[in-house]
């Protein structure tokens, strides 16, 4: 089982959309895909055609657990409509866990310790991140063997990334060993000059973590998700489609060097 987050302390820089593409991709290799949305505001669950508020389980009873077990984590998970892509759905109770248990001692290791219960499962999990540092990105980056960090090519991007990576220094430290990481540059523009430029510094500053591509601008992203549908199943010649997939492989070569 691969497990990867997608996260971005900024918000609107295409972190839901990257998770709902890789796992259409993903599913339609006939690979079996978890996703599991940690973000209060429930994006990628709302995005798969439920309606938040009112979802039997989510991620929260996952944190009233006593024991992390096949038996007790299974029955949060739902199927979704898209064949070979299952969910753990966000509920806003989610909000409410820095307060209520951000200090508690192991807090920071249960979604790691609930996927490994789930590893004959899955080939592959996904975990879309919440635009804010607290309890659920440290359980989500603690879990994962990949970090994406999609980036906005625009000119305040930047910034964001640099939060981003500070968080993963200073987590990198407590937990003793490195994360891989892959930034994405997305809605990449080719008449702009932020576009550009921005594209161009991320591989100056960050030549061995930036994918070297870029996903496009495409309207059929927001039509996808229109209809609730990843844009594999959707709009599957599409030139985002196009970038995902090399982005997919990019990151299968990544896995097999190690
Ligand atoms: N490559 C793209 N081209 C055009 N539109 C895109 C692209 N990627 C994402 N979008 C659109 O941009 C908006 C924000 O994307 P998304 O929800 O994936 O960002 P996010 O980082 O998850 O945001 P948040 O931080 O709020 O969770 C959505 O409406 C989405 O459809
Ligand atoms: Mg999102």
């Amino acid at each position: 089982m691969i497990v990867w987050s997608i996260a971005n302390q900024k918000g609107g820089v295409g972190k839901t959309t990257t998770t709902i593409t890789l796992a259409g991709l993903l599913s339609q290799q006939g690979k079996r895909v978890l996703l599991v949305d940690t973000d209060p505001h429930a994006s990628l669950t709302t995005y798969l055609g439920y309606d938040s508020d009112n979802v039997p389980v989510s991620l929260f009873d996952l944190f009233q657990l006593k024991e992390f077990t096949e038996q007790t984590v299974a029955p949060l998970i739902m199927q979704s409509n898209i064949e070979g892509i299952d969910i753990i759905p966000a509920h806003m109770s989610l909000a409410t866990l820095d307060r209520v248990m951000g200090n508690r001692s192991g807090m920071g290791l249960i979604l790691k310790r609930a996927l490994l219960a789930l590893r004959k499962r899955y080939d592959y999990v996904l975990i879309d991140c919440p635009p804010i540092l607290g309890v659920m990105m440290v359980n989500a980056l603690a879990a994962s063997d990949r970090i994406l960090i999609p980036v906005q090519t625009e000119f305040l991007a930047m910034k964001g990334l640099e939060r981003m990576v500070r968080t993963l220094a200073i987590m990198q430290k407590s937990r003793g060993k490195s994360f891989n990481v892959t930034i994405v540059p997305t809605m990449y523009d080719k008449r702009t000059r932020a576009s550009l430029q921005t594209l161009q510094q991320l591989k100056r500053d960050y030549p061995e973590q930036v994918w070297s591509s870029a996903v496009p601008i495409d309207t059929k992203f927001r039509d996808a998700s229109l209809k609730h549908l990843p844009v594999s199943h959707f709009a599957s010649g599409s030139r985002g489609v196009f970038a995902y997939k090399q982005l997919l492989l990019h990151l299968e070569r990544l896995s097999i060097n190690g």
